[in-house]
């Protein structure tokens, strides 16, 4: 079984495109392992705790629980109009979770993984942490990123992390905690060094913030909303879980194939944090998960953020241009974990070329033409012309660098993949013209065959499009009259998918061009 997780996001406010490219690639990631006929479990949710969650409730006037539902709401039916699949849900309000929180902070504490001390230091707000010297800028001051910094003394409970920092160095360095893209690993390795210096605080006093989970063996305090949210990915894969739950079986699952975050909390949290809580729990290098790390939308080279008023809602993306859409650009103009720059023009470009006019007019066209030429019936594809063997060729080509670059979880790199195939058969139509070849009656047997090589090569297209674009695939699949769609692997995709003597459907534009309003 494949499990595969992402980050839990904040529903301090509205969903934005950084947390659906996130939900987005996990589904995509998902979908392609059932394709392969592998059994997969995606895993994502909500981080409803913490100290955002309280100072939203503040600034909105409202309570931070009623907060919270109502903003969890808003995360629900946008992963459901995006058509994000997903088969676990984790809220951490959810009694099941607390349980588990609870146990494990039980059983670390009776083990000495656990102490209480007092400190006086700096304490960054936003991003709910002390701060150390480190974290000063060249002026020896902590910039803005660390938003208002007040200092602060305080009893708390801490996680012996630095007795893990051995450990750790060794795991990643023999990559059992794995981290993908590669570049990321140097950044992890350099902050185990750091780890080894400091300790976790893993408490928030309650007379302070009390929207957490209250610490079992010491009630004025709440457990920090990291160390909180971190055990998500377990306690939802039924880690411990009591006979009577309907929580799925852990060690089915456990551990995590990906657990897919940005970039922004690898460090600490996923590489330091994570690891070392599951060894202080018993974990071995051998259970570790497997990172996935991927980069930051940004707008116009800057972060997205509220102050800037630059938040790009997937939500009216999605009504604007249509889920499969959306999808399409946030996994095409991405790559290999780096950022990048969020446009919505190139949105628009991008599927009035790659879709509308290249994939699109290919399946237009075959079906199409099949249908006035040949009475929409499929010639045999058991040719031996040059062009039609270069055909075949460079599907099995697309098809094999599809696989490769999802098995590396490159889908911009499949995406490529693809439309080269596409380019290639749209440059096989234009050179043997079947449309002016069909005025000749002798010539329709050949028309035949040719439209038969590209309605095939768009039948093979739409399975390897499925896990991105799932509606617009079956669209395609349907119109080909192919039943049993939804059942194919990537197995089954031969040659010949299409028999001599299929009648395929009517056409219709699967991806309508989008207009773009010119401004008055
Ligand atoms: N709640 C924590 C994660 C806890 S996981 C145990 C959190 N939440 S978040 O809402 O701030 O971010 C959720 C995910 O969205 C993170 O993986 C984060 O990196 C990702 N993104 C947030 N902004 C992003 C972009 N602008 N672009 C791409 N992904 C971004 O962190």
């Amino acid at each position: 079984m494949k499990f595969i997780t992402t980050a839990i996001d904040y529903p301090n406010g509205k969903p934005h495109i950084g947390h659906a490219y996130e939900k987005i690639i996990a589904d995509v990631l998902t979908r392609y392992e059932r394709l392969k006929g592998e059994e997969a479990y995606y895993l994502t949710g909500v981080d409803q705790h913490g100290q955002k969650m309280v100072k939203t409730a503040e600034v909105e006037g409202v309570n931070v629980a009623t907060l919270t539902k109502r903003n969890t709401k808003r995360f629900i039916k946008l992963w459901e109009k995006l058509d994000v699949k997903y088969d676990g849900w984790a809220e951490t309000t959810d009694d099941r979770h607390k349980t588990c929180v609870q146990n494990i902070l039980t059983e670390l504490e009776a083990k000495g993984s656990l102490y209480k001390k007092s400190y006086d230091g700096f304490y960054s707000v936003r991003q709910e942490q002390y701060l150390t010297d480190r974290d000063r800028n060249e002026a020896g001051e902590f910039g803005p990123e660390w938003g208002d910094v007040e200092e602060r003394e305080e009893e708390n409970w801490y996680f012996k992390l630095s007795e893990h920092a051995e450990w750790l160095k060794s795991t990643v360095e023999k990559d059992d905690l794995k981290i993908i893209p590669e570049f990321r690993k140097n950044e992890v390795l350099n902050a185990i060094e750091r780890a080894g210096e400091t300790d976790l605080c893993i408490s928030r006093p309650k007379e302070r913030m009390s929207w957490g989970i209250p610490l079992p063996f010491d009630p004025d305090f709440v457990t920090y909303v990291w160390f909180d949210a971190l055990i998500n990915y377990i306690s939802f894969a039924g880690y411990k879980k009591p006979e009577s739950s309907d929580l799925p079986d852990f060690d089915t699952l456990w551990p995590a194939d990906l657990q897919i975050i940005g970039k922004d909390i690898l460090v600490p949290a996923h590489a330091i944090y994570w690891p070392c809580m599951l060894h202080a729990m018993g974990f071995e290098a051998a259970k570790m998960p497997t990172l996935l790390v991927h980069g930051f939308w940004n707008i116009r080279g800057d972060k997205m953020s509220k102050s800037l008023g630059n938040i790009v809602d997937p939500d009216e993306l999605a009504d604007k241009f249509g889920p499969d859409t959306v999808r399409y650009y946030l996994c095409r103009d991405i790559h290999s974990g780096k950022d990048s720059d969020f446009d919505i023009e190139r949105l628009v470009m991008i599927f009035n070329t790659e879709l509308a006019n290249d994939l699109g007019n290919l399946l237009n066209r075959s079906i199409n033409l099949l249908k006035g030429a040949c009475a929409s019936t499929v010639a045999s594809t058991d040719t031996s012309e040059e062009e039609d063997i270069a055909l075949r060729e460079s599907l099995a080509k697309s098809t094999a660098a599809y696989r490769a670059a999802m098995e590396n979880c490159e889908i911009s790199v499949a995406l490529q993949a693809i439309n080269d195939h596409v380019t290639h058969c749209n440059g096989y139509l234009e050179r043997s013209q079947p449309w002016t070849m069909k005025k000749d009656e002798s010539l329709l047997p050949r028309v035949g065959e040719i439209l038969s090589h590209t309605a095939e090569s768009c039948a093979h297209l739409a399975v390897l499009l499925s896990p991105i674009l799932p509606a617009a695939a079956a669209k395609i699949y349907g119109q080909l009259s192919k039943p049993g769609f939804a059942e194919l692997n990537l197995d089954d995709l031969k040659w010949g998918l299409l028999e001599a003597g299929h009648l395929t459907g009517k056409p219709k534009p699967v991806f309508p061009r989008i207009q773009v309003e010119k401004p008055e």
